[in-house]
């Protein structure tokens, strides 16, 4: 399903239902949650709803989507420290409910596998929002990403690690990623991606009307038998 909205807020306020909906459903639902610019509302607007309407979230499980790597969960600026402010401190989220990359382990592939663990352990996750970045990649699983790997560490791309600094106040020295494959995000029983803006419409129209290809990442969840797609009027501005 792809859904245009005339502005940023009401595609928050739709992707913010969502999650909320799910939870409503299904108090222990598995989310995985992106960081990055485009779903700060929404977080918000999850925030708010939860708080006016009473939704349990104490027993939903976080699993991170990616982390730079080298960035501590203290530092403003990464994926952790982002959905702390977010989501996880406004709605009290227990430690022992949420999996995420610890970026700066000594063994980034062992890190790996205890989150390929917990996932498993954990049933699969029910839905993963995701954004999309502007060389089209979903967490960072980067252009020519192998479709079938779990979670792994990857160099970034270059539009990456220059894109990545608008998130960090100081320059931050950013090279490599870890990140949840796109085997897992795949099998997510629901997808979401979020998309806003001008600077996003011509990768979104490849990703949605282009060919199915690992070199556009964001492309392959064209083929997920549950997937939204939520843009504002801006990001949709090139679609036919
Ligand atoms: C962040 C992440 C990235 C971003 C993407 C878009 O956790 O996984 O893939 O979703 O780079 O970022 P924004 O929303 O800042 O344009």
């Amino acid at each position: 399903m792809i859904a245009k909205f005339t502005n940023y807020q009401e595609l928050s306020a739709f992707g913010a239902d969502k999650i909320i909906q799910l939870v409503q459903q299904k108090p222990d639902a598995v989310l995985c949650l992106a960081g990055g610019d485009t779903p700060a509302l929404t977080y918000d607007r999850v925030v708010a709803k939860a708080q006016e309407a009473g939704v349990d979230f104490s027993g939903v499980i976080f699993i991170g989507l990616d982390e730079w790597v080298g960035i501590q969960p203290s530092t403003p600026g990464g994926c952790y420290y982002f959905l702390q402010q977010k989501i996880f401190g406004p709605l009290h989220i227990q430690k022992d409910k949420i999996y995420f990359f610890d970026a700066m382990a000594n063994d980034l592939k062992a890190d790996c596998n205890r989150i390929d663990l917990a996932i498993e352990q954990q049933g699969g996750l029910d839905l993963a929002l995701v954004g999309i970045g502007m060389n089209g990649h979903i967490g960072f699983n980067e252009p020519g990403v192998d479709a079938a790997l779990n979670a792994h560490v990857v160099e970034l791309d270059e539009v990456t690690t220059a894109v990545g600094q608008k998130y960090f106040a100081s320059g931050a020295a950013l090279a490599k990623g870890i990140t949840l494959g796109m085997a897992q995000i795949m099998s997510a029983r629901e997808v979401v991606l979020v998309a806003s803006g001008p600077k996003k419409a011509a990768i979104i129209r490849e990703a949605i009307q282009g060919r199915i290809t690992n070199t556009i990442p964001a492309s392959l969840l064209m083929a997920h038998p549950r997937v939204s797609i939520l843009l504002d009027a801006a990001a949709a501005t090139e679609l036919d």
